[in-house]
C-alpha cells in the first residue's frame, strides 16, 4: 500500500470507500489471526512516573494525583486471579517509575513464570538496555512502547526534553526486537498538531518495524496537562486530525493491512469514546485482541492517563463477564492459551 493510498483511506469520508477499508481489514485479520479473540489482562501496577509528558495525566508534573505502587503479594494473586478467568496473558503496566527496580521487575517476572503458565507483557517506558535484558532473561515475553508519532518535530513537542538529550524510541523499540521480545508499539491519533501526512508515517512506521502487537488509540485531553489545554492546538482545522472514533477505526484497519498478522487490541481509549460498542467495531475492523482490566478497583481511578477512562468503576471479574458478552455477540470465540504472535507458534 502506498503513502498515497494510505492518505486516502484517512481523508476518506465516503462511505461505501470506507466499507471496503472495513471488509478488507476484517478479511485480512480472519484469514492471518483467525476469529480467536485474546485476552489479555492489564494489571496497572505503578502509577509513580517521573516524565514530564505533555500529554498524560501521570505525568510528574500533576501533583493533585495520588500515587500508588502494588506490593508484589497483591500483583501475584491477580495474576493468578487473571489465570483462574482464562486469560493466557498478564500485562504488567506502569509510569515511568524507577521505583521497579531491575531485580524487583525481573523477581516479578520470575515468580510469575514459575508459578503460572502466562505470557508476560511488560509496558514500563523507556528503560535502559541492560534492563530490557534482564527482565528478558527473567522470562518476559513481550514488551510495549508506543513511539507516539513518528514526526521527531511532533515528538519532542509533547515530551520535553530530558538531560540527556531526546531519547529515540524508534531505536529503543529495535533494542527491545533484538532482544528477541515481541514487539508493540503504537500512536495516539489527533495529537494536537498531527498532520495527515505525520499519521500516514506513522502507519508506514509500523510496516517498517515489522511490529508484532499494534495499540493505537484517540488522544484525549487531560486537564492536568499542556496538551489538555485549549491554545495546544495551533494549525490550521484542514491540516490536523480529528481525534475521533472513526479516525482511530481507520488507523486500526490500515494497521492490519500494513501488518496482516499483528496482534492489534481494541483499545480502551476507543472503548472511551464508545463505551456501547466500540470494542465490537474494532474486533469487525482489524482488532483481534482485548484487555480486560485487572487492576484492582481501588487503584483504578487513580491510574488517570486521560479522563473518564472506561472501566474505573468495574472490577476485574466485571470487566472478564463484559468482555466475553461481547466477544460472542458479534459470534466470534474466546481465545484460548497466550495467543502469541503467529511467527512465534510457527519458530
Ligand atoms: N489520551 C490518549 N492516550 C493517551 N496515552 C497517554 N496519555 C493519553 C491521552 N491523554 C497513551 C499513550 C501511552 C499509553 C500508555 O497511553 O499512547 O503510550
Ligand atoms: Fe471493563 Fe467492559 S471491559 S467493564
Amino acid at each position: 500500500m502506498t503513502r498515497e493510498q494510505i492518505l486516502n483511506y484517512l481523508k476518506s469520508s465516503d462511505e461505501s470507500q470506507l466499507e471496503t477499508l472495513w471488509q478488507a481489514a476484517d478479511e485480512v485479520r480472519r484469514r492471518e489471526v483467525g476469529d480467536a479473540v485474546h485476552l489479555r489482562g492489564l494489571l496497572e501496577i505503578s502509577s509513580h512516573c517521573i516524565r514530564e509528558c505533555h500529554y498524560c495525566g501521570l505525568n510528574i508534573g500533576n501533583t493533585a494525583l495520588m500515587r500508588y505502587r502494588m506490593p508484589v503479594e497483591e500483583i501475584m494473586a491477580c495474576a493468578h486471579e487473571g489465570l483462574s478467568f482464562g486469560y493466557g496473558t498478564v500485562v504488567l503496566q506502569a509510569g515511568e517509575d524507577p521505583g521497579l527496580t531491575r531485580q524487583w521487575v525481573a523477581d516479578l517476572v520470575r515468580r510469575i513464570k514459575g508459578e503460572t503458565p502466562l505470557a508476560v507483557t511488560l509496558s514500563l517506558g523507556e528503560r535502559s538496555e541492560e534492563d530490557l535484558a534482564a527482565w528478558r532473561e527473567a522470562g518476559a515475553d513481550r514488551y510495549l512502547l508506543r513511539f507516539e508519532t513518528s514526526n521527531p518535530a511532533l515528538y519532542q513537542r509533547i515530551h520535553p526534553v530530558l538531560p540527556g538529550g531526546v531519547p529515540d524510541r524508534i531505536a529503543l523499540l529495535r533494542t527491545i526486537k533484538a532482544l528477541g521480545y515481541e514487539t508493540g508499539s503504537g500512536v495516539m491519533i489527533g495529537i494536537p498538531d498531527q498532520t495527515w501526512d505525520d499519521l500516514a508515517a506513522d502507519i508506514e512506521l509500523f510496516r517498517e518495524l515489522d511490529l508484532d502487537m499494534i495499540g493505537v488509540g484517540p488522544f484525549i485531553p487531560h486537564g492536568a496537562t499542556l496538551l489538555g489545554q485549549k491554545g495546544a492546538w495551533t494549525i490550521a482545522t484542514e491540516e490536523q486530525v480529528p481525534n475521533t472514533e472513526l479516525m482511530t477505526y481507520k488507523v486500526m484497519a490500515l494497521a492490519r493491512l500494513v501488518c496482516p498478522s499483528a496482534n492489534i487490541p481494541a483499545t480502551t481509549a476507543l472503548a472511551t469514546l464508545n463505551t456501547p460498542t466500540g470494542r465490537e467495531l474494532c474486533l469487525s475492523r482489524g482488532a483481534n485482541v482485548v484487555m480486560p482490566n485487572l487492576t484492582p478497583k481501588k487503584y483504578r481511578a487513580l491510574y488517570e492517563i486521560y479522563p473518564s477512562k472506561a472501566c474505573i468503576d468495574e472490577t476485574a471479574a466485571d470487566c472478564r463477564a463484559c468482555m466475553h458478552g461481547r466477544i460472542r455477540s458479534i459470534g466470534r470465540e474466546v481465545g484460548r492459551g497466550r495467543g502469541d504472535a503467529p511467527r512465534r507458534q510457527l519458530a
